[in-house]
C-alpha cells in the first residue's frame, strides 16, 4: 500500500477498504495475488495494533463464525457502502412493521432502526447463536430480536402474533436452500407482504431472479462492488 493511501487510512474502517481493494481488483488495477497476499494482511495487522476495544473480535467475528457454520455465508460484515444501498432500496419512511431475515450481528438492523419512525417494529432474525448474542445487545425498544431459521417462518411469526409485514430483507444464502426451502420462503414472505409491500435481498449471484420473478410482480437489480464478495441487491415488489 503506498504511502498516499496510508494518510487517509484512518478516516475508514477496515472493511470498507477491503471493498476498494476489490474495486481496485476488478478494475484490473492490482493482481489478485497481491490484494491477497499483502493488502489484505497488512489491513487486519493494523485493525489488530490500533488497540480498538474489541478490534480482534470485531474484525474475526465473521471469519470464526463461518468456520464453524457455512451457513453464515460471509467472512465479515456488509460494507457501509451496501448497506446504505440497501437502506435506500428498502424504502423505510412509511414502514411499520418491518423483518429482517439474516441479521447476524445487526450490521444492517442498525441501520434499519436509524431509518424507520418511532412507531415502528422491526423483528431481525439469525440463527447463529454467536452472531444473535450481538444482535441481542442492541438495545432499542422497537427490536425484536429473534435466535431462529426463517426455514420455519410460521412458527416465528405466529409466537410473535405477526401477520402482515410492510418490508422484509433478506441477506440468508438462498443458494446453500434446498430448492423447495426457498420456494417455500418466498411464498410465506410474499404471504406476509402487504399489498404493494417490497422484498429487498442481497446476493452473491443472479440465480434469485427467475424465482422473485415467479413470486412479485416487478423485480429490480442493483450491483454493488464495494463490498466483500461484490453483491447483487434485488429489489422486489408484490
Ligand atoms: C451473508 S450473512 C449477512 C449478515 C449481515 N446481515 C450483513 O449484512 O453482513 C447471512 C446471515 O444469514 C444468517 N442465516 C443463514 N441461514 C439462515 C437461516 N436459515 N435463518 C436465519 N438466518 C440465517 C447467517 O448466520 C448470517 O448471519
Amino acid at each position: 500500500m503506498n504511502q498516499g493511501k496510508s494518510s487517509r487510512k484512518g478516516d475508514k474502517d477496515v472493511g470498507d477498504r477491503l471493498g476498494e481493494l476489490v474495486t481496485e481488483f476488478l478494475d484490473k488495477r492490482r493482481r489478485v495475488s497481491d490484494i491477497l497476499n499483502k493488502d489484505v494482511e497488512e489491513l487486519l495487522k493494523e485493525a489488530l495494533s490500533r488497540g480498538r476495544k474489541g478490534a480482534e473480535e470485531d474484525v474475526f467475528l465473521y471469519l470464526r463464525a463461518m468456520l464453524g457454520d457455512l451457513a453464515v455465508a460471509s467472512v465479515q460484515p456488509s460494507s457501509k457502502f451496501l448497506v446504505r444501498r440497501v437502506i435506500k432500496a428498502m424504502d423505510l419512511r412509511t414502514a411499520r412493521v418491518v423483518v429482517e431475515y439474516g441479521a447476524a450481528d445487526g450490521v444492517i438492523t442498525r441501520h434499519i432502526l436509524d431509518a424507520m419512525s418511532p412507531e415502528a417494529k422491526l423483528v431481525a432474525i439469525e440463527r447463529n447463536a454467536e452472531l444473535c448474542g450481538r444482535l441481542e445487545r442492541l438495545r432499542d425498544g422497537r427490536l425484536v430480536p429473534v435466535y431462529g431459521d426463517v426455514r420455519r417462518l410460521d412458527g416465528i411469526l405466529r409466537g410473535l402474533g405477526l401477520t402482515q409485514a410492510d418490508v422484509i430483507v433478506s441477506g440468508v444464502p438462498f443458494s446453500l436452500f434446498r430448492p423447495r426451502a426457498r420456494h417455500e420462503l418466498l411464498s410465506r414472505t410474499t404471504e406476509l407482504l402487504r399489498p404493494g409491500g417490497r422484498f429487498v435481498a442481497y446476493q452473491m449471484t443472479t440465480h434469485l431472479i427467475p424465482l422473485l420473478s415467479d413470486y412479485f410482480s416487478r423485480v429490480e437489480t442493483e450491483f454493488e462492488v464495494r463490498n466483500i464478495p461484490p453483491l447483487f441487491v434485488f429489489k422486489a415488489f408484490k
